[in-house]
């Protein structure tokens, strides 16, 4: 087949006529630039949580939080950025969740979860593992219905001054997002020795991770994208305890189209 006088096989077809799908969606000038420059132009409807794990004042993570955000919002996406105290929760406490409800913060990390289309986090790596105050805010946010997480894209990042760059962390994050139902992104970026990693911009002084930090985030972009204007799966999510499947008693829930 031919497009454009050029000879096509079916794939590329698709390929072109997705092409032409997005570039109608989004007509803007920074996507102009990009399309002229060869790089991935995004819609500028999607929209990203974004936020360091860290509570510290001086954070490496809260820097790549920033990075992170600065490319979302450079490639036309629109960003809430947030910060570990947003979201501070007392230690999960089943009682006080039943006579109480949850706290303040894990509101806000519900309700600005589900205002958004997909969610960053920048997380640091405390004994191998994640950091426990956001285990435990994302414990609470999980208790509310609809469950905030499930359907969500997610992207992990992680900054830390060792070679592993807070690595084996976010593999232990995965964990809970996963049950929860959020897709979480399979590449992930760790940034090791991070505590010489940044330019006095805010960039990454190693022009190749820079290029690899943008192309990581701009291929989520692709995908937070595609599963938003392309919603053909069903989503559900299904809090699975080990119990015989019974419908009294099922907890079974369907994701809006995202
Ligand atoms: C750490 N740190 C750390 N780093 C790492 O790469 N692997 C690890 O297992 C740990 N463990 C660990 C435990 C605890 C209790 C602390 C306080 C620190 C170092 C940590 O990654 C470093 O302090 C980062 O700079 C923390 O991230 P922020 O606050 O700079 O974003």
């Amino acid at each position: 087949m031919k497009w454009q006088g050029v000879t096509l096989c079916p794939a590329k077809l698709r390929r072109k006529s997705l092409v032409a799908q997005r570039k109608s969606l989004c007509n803007d000038e920074p996507n102009r630039k990009l399309r002229d420059t060869g790089m991935t132009p995004t819609t500028c409807s999607t929209s990203y949580l974004i936020f360091s794990a860290s509570m510290r004042h001086d954070s490496l993570n809260s820097r790549l939080a920033q990075l992170a955000a600065t490319t979302v919002s450079g490639r036309g996406g629109t960003v809430d950025i947030a910060g570990m105290r947003d979201f501070e929760c007392p230690s999960y406490d089943g009682d006080v969740d039943h006579a109480d409800g949850p706290p303040l913060g894990a509101h806000a990390l519900c309700r600005r979860i589900q205002a958004a289309d997909a969610f960053i986090i920048a997380s640091p790596e405390y004994n191998a593992s994640m950091p426990g105050a956001l285990k435990n805010a994302v414990d609470w946010a999980s208790r509310f219905r609809p469950q905030p997480f499930n359907g969500k894209q997610a992207l992990l990042l992680s900054a830390s001054p060792s070679m592993v760059g807070g690595n084996r962390g976010l593999w232990s994050l995965r964990i809970p997002f996963e049950h929860l139902g959020a897709r979480v992104y399979p590449d992930m970026f760790s940034l090791a020795q991070a505590h010489q990693a940044f330019n006095a911009d805010g960039a990454l002084v190693d022009k190749t991770l820079q290029d690899r930090f943008e192309s990581t985030i701009g291929c989520f972009i692709d995908l937070v994208e595609a599963a938003k204007h392309y919603p053909t799966m069903k989503k559900q999510w299904v809090e699975f305890l080990g119990e015989h499947p019974d419908a009294r008693i099922d907890r079974v829930e369907t994701a809006p189209a995202a």
